[in-house]
């Protein structure tokens, strides 16, 4: 191989490809100072406006605040409950323990019992017509679940019901903002 045939193996194929031929330089300075500012904040929008659905809902999830759906799941047959009567159960979880209260004739409610105080179990008393808590005489509206006396400050988490079939069902859960 003579020295002439090295030389020209080891040359640029192209005299202007020297891998940046295709940059022009009079497009250079578009971006400047103000370009990119102007592309952050443009992308930053972007971000924001395409995550903001998405975080409200985590947000709502996080804060529990949405309305959650369980599986249905039956509660008591109509026909075993009078009006004033009460039925211990457990809903969503076998650890979320609940009462559904039969008010009337065609009215139910149902609340999870665990006292938003501090926790204890509420009881229904079909005499006072009232959800009572014994630790430190809380006391909850059957109607709403909210307090009416003593420290709780939130109502009881509602069960949502719907009748099926001479039946009670609970379907849901549903959540207040605190
Ligand atoms: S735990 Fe129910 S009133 Fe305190």
């Amino acid at each position: 191989m003579d020295q002439g045939q090295q030389k020209n193996n080891n040359r640029i194929p192209f005299d202007e490809d020297n891998y940046t031929h295709n940059i022009r330089k009079e497009n250079e300075r578009s971006l400047d100072r103000r370009s990119f500012m102007k592309l952050m904040v443009g992308g930053a929008g972007v971000f924001a406006v395409s995550t903001l659905p998405w975080g409200a809902i985590a947000a709502r999830e996080l804060t529990g605040l949405s309305d959650k759906k369980y599986p249905a799941t039956k509660v008591a047959d109509i026909s075993s409950m009078k009006v004033g009567d009460a039925v211990e159960f457990h809903y969503p979880g076998e650890h979320d323990s609940a009462l559904l209260i039969r008010l009337g004739d065609n009215e139910y409610k149902a609340y999870q019992n665990a006292c938003t105080h501090l926790k204890c179990p509420v009881y229904w008393s079909k005499e006072e017509g009232e959800l009572l808590c014994p630790c430190h005489h809380g006391v909850f509206d059957p109607a709403t679940g909210s307090p009416t006396a003593g420290p709780p400050r939130r109502p009881l988490p509602e069960i949502v019901l719907k009748q099926e079939q001479g039946a009670i069902y609970a379907t849901g859960v549903k959540r207040y903002e605190t």
